[in-house]
């Protein structure tokens, strides 16, 4: 039904304009959450080289609830404030850790994770969910992946 080239040689800021392109067509129009976070965890995983997790976290009374993703299973339920995916969730701020081992509280779902990059989405000024990545690699993601997966959890806010 949809398919999206991907070209991994180019700029990376081509390849988020391109990633962001490809969510709006998917999601607009539609309003069921679910289905917009399962669509975009798949398209983070295509389009997005060398992660190991890619997917949702969702605020539910209180807490972080596992949603949609692309990866090996993971920790079902995180206290707010508790490793990466929690600490964005409580201050509402990006989480990019280059290393995860010397990050206090880092939870560990999948031992091959090194880096992570969590970015709330924010809706009437609250979290209502975070967008989480794992790399295997050391410091793998940068200010352009930060601004790239920021301007995705604007697109996304209200709509999952
Ligand atoms: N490492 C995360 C937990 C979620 S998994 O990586 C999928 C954290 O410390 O919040």
């Amino acid at each position: 039904m949809f398919s999206f080239d991907i070209d991994a040689s180019l700029p990376k800021a081509q390849v988020y304009a391109d990633l962001l392109a490809a969510a709006r067509a998917l999601i607009e129009g539609e309003r069921d959450g679910i289905a917009n976070m399962a669509n975009v965890a798949a398209l983070l995983a295509q389009y997005l080289p060398d992660l190991n997790w890619a997917g949702f976290y969702r605020v539910v009374d209180g807490e972080l609830v596992l949603g949609p993703f692309v990866g090996k299973p993971a920790c079902i339920r995180i206290a707010l404030g508790s490793g990466v995916c929690g600490a964005a969730a409580a201050t509402g701020e990006t989480q990019r850790v280059d290393d995860v081992h010397a990050f206090p509280g880092h939870i560990a779902c999948d031992a091959d994770s090194r880096s992570e990059l969590v970015v709330p989405v924010i809706t009437d000024g609250k979290v209502t969910h975070v967008i989480d990545l794992d790399s295997p690699s050391p410091a793998r993601f940068d200010a352009d992946d930060q601004a790239g997966i920021e301007r995705l959890a604007s697109l996304l806010s209200g709509r999952v």
